[in-house]
């Protein structure tokens, strides 16, 4: 197989850069001008911009948790309650884990995905093949939630743009420089997650294995605990894949890349690697130190926090670049690394492997007509992806 690379895009680097800038004015330029690998920051917490080092405070659980001072417990458990994994560690954490990973699994997550998304993205299919606009952003938003809500019990009714605008607006509240919400924010955040535990109540009472609230009912969690659950992977579940599969288009489109890869689908996996490198979804990880250690040469003590910069650990390996694939020596560090690896990836892979086949079928010649960056978000994305064929 013969690839001609393309030159490394300035287009493509500028709207990502401008991507993030329109999130995070104030921590993006911060965490970037990290010259060191490791650093203290004062008032926010040891800052890790090194892949190496980031892996191993990962997996390093009897130092670093992510249910201490300033770590994600702290922000999601008021939100949330106390059992929704991403708040968990130790057995709890595992046995949860284990419990609901066969309706995470690719045997089963590829079959649901492409079922349910399949009239969706057939008249995506036909809108770019008739010439028409597509707000990809748009799309997205719909399948993403098609696919959370076959999850989590919910009709498909229920997650609808609003529903999404309310989500995002609680994932707004977080900031850097705020480890906590305030009991406003509190208020306001359980709100949105009672109306979705309404809806999620049926598929608790009916104890549907195959839906997350039936699996926990049946691990012998509480009605409550199990709407917790629905909130986060509602919360996670979304957003991520808004962000993310926008921004791929758009880079593979600066690029030069998509007419490239639709002639050689052997690419198509090193291009999800490398947008999911460069784009970085989610672009921080948290955790609370809770014995002396040290990261790298900076020693940590209990309740320090640690804000792991995974962007900027996985940009620093090169610009966007299919036939280098650097992404593959990151072991998927976009999506984490050890107990806490992200449990929705092989949901969020089916997805983006649908969307972008569907995509490079229809129109690999499609042109950006108009998009902007979405401002004040804390998953940075595009708020809209107008596309069209020339
Ligand atoms: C491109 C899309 C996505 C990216 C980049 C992403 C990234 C991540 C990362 C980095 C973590 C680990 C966080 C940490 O260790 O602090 C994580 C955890 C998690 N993700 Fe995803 N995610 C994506 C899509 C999804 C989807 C579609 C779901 C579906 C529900 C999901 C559900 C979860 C859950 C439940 C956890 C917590 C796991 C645990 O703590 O044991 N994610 N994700």
């Amino acid at each position: 197989m013969t690839v001609v690379a393309a030159a490394p895009h300035a287009l493509a680097a500028r709207w990502e850069e401008r991507v993030m800038r329109a999130a995070h004015p104030l921590a993006y330029p911060l965490l970037k001008a990290s010259r060191k690998p490791v650093r203290r920051v004062p008032g926010l917490g040891v800052l890790v911009t090194d892949a190496a080092m980031l892996r191993a405070t990962l997996l390093n659980t009897a130092s670093f948790t992510k249910t201490g001072p300033g770590s994600p417990a702290d922000l999601w458990t008021p939100v949330l309650g106390p059992s929704v994994l991403l708040n968990m560690e130790g057995p709890d954490h595992a046995t949860l884990r284990r419990r609901l990973g066969p309706l995470f699994a690719p045997s089963y997550v590829d079959g649901l995905v492409a079922e349910s998304l399949a009239p969706a993205l057939g008249a995506l299919a036909r809108s770019l093949q008739d010439d028409e606009q597509v707000d990809i952003v748009d799309e997205v938003r719909r399948y993403a939630s098609i696919a959370i809500s076959r999850l989590v019990g919910l009709g498909e009714s229920v997650v609808d743009d609003e529903l999404f605008r309310r989500v995002s607006s609680i994932t707004a509240m977080v900031r850097l420089s705020r480890p906590r919400l305030s009991p406003t924010q509190i208020i306001a955040a359980k709100r949105v997650m009672d109306d979705l535990g309404v809806h999620a109540q049926a598929a608790y009472r009916g104890g549907d294995e195959n839906t997350v609230p039936g699996r926990m009912r049946a691990f012998g969690l509480t009605e409550s605990e199990a709407m917790g659950a629905v909130g986060a992977f509602v919360l996670t579940g979304t957003e991520t894949l808004v962000s993310y599969i926008p921004r791929l288009v758009c880079l593979l489109i600066d690029s030069g890349w998509l007419p490239m890869i639709a002639a050689d689908r052997a690419l198509v996996e090193p291009a999800i690697a490398e947008s999911l490198r460069v784009t970085t979804p989610s672009p921080v990880m948290l955790r609370s130190v809770v014995a002396d250690d040290a990261i790298g040469p900076v020693r940590v003590r209990p309740g320090d926090r640690v804000i792991l910069a995974t962007f900027e650990a996985n940009r620093s390996l090169g610009p966007f670049d299919p036939a280098a694939n650097t992404a593959a020596v990151l072991k998927q560090l976009w999506f984490g690394a050890g107990s806490h690896f992200c449990l929705g990836a092989p949901l969020a892979m089916a997805q983006i492997r649908l969307v972008l086949e569907t995509l490079l079928d229809a129109a690999p010649d499609s042109r950006i007509v108009t998009r902007r960056a979405a401002r004040g978000v804390l998953i940075p994305g595009y708020s809209t992806v107008v596309l069209q064929r020339p």
